[in-house]
């Protein structure tokens, strides 16, 4: 089973997504990791995240063994994640990779913008992660403080307000919710009652599909 979770920035789709991936034992994928790896590379030699060529250079030398490395949550590193997935050559350099992660048996949740609609597009259960601005910064703000990075309320709104605007108005897989995904409105829930909607959903959609695994 391919769980697909896609949102725009700090909805909640990696905290979701990891504990369904343990009630269901399934293999989890943080892919925005792999934009954050790539900006990364890209600024650690010294290049410009803006430039494609350099961008998909990186993108083909990714090393997966780095994705769980923890500074790729580095507020700058959203931004310059964000610019580099705008490329499509970038997007599709890192195809294969998504692909092949959710394939094995007895399958994966894999988190991201274009899950849903790009990457697993046959998922048997898509879910949409949303809340308002607003909210998503106060709780990105709130995990950035207790990892003692120094930032302001106000800076993580207008960050999170500038990637979802590049990434639903971008050309190559833009953010958007799949016409068969699930809306998940988690402002008012929290994280518990967030997961225990989502595994509603997920029940009642493998429910319709008519097995369990
Ligand atoms: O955790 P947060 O929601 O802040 O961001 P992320 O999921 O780590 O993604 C960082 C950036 O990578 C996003 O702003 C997107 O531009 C890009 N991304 C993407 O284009 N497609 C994905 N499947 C995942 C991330």
């Amino acid at each position: 089973m391919i769980i697909a979770i896609d949102g725009p920035a700090a909805s909640g789709k990696g905290t979701l997504g990891k504990r369904i991936a343990e009630h269901y034992r399934l293999a989890y994928l943080d892919t925005g990791s792999l934009y954050r790896a790539v900006a990364r590379d890209v600024l650690g030699q010294g290049h410009d995240p803006a430039d494609p060529a350099t961008a998909l250079a990186s993108a083909k030398a990714l090393d997966a063994s780095t994705l769980g490395d923890p500074a790729l949550r580095a507020p700058g590193l959203g931004e310059a994640a964000s610019l580099v997935a705008s490329f499509p050559e970038v997007r599709q350099a890192l195809l294969a990779y998504q692909r092949a992660f959710a394939r094995p048996r007895p399958g994966a949740v894999l988190d991201g913008r274009d899950i849903g609609t790009v990457i697993c597009p046959d998922a048997q259960v898509k879910l949409f992660v949303t809340a308002t601005p607003e909210e998503r910064a106060r709780r990105r703000y709130r995990e950035l403080t207790q990892a003692g990075i120094p930032i302001s309320e106000a800076e993580v709104l207008a960050d999170i307000r500038r990637r979802d605007e590049r990434d639903r108005s971008r050309a190559a897989a833009p953010l958007r919710q799949a016409a068969d995904a699930y809306l998940l409105d988690t402002t008012n829930l929290d994280i518990d009652a967030a997961f225990t909607a989502a595994i509603d959903m997920i029940d009642t959609a493998m429910g319709r599909a008519g097995h369990a695994s």
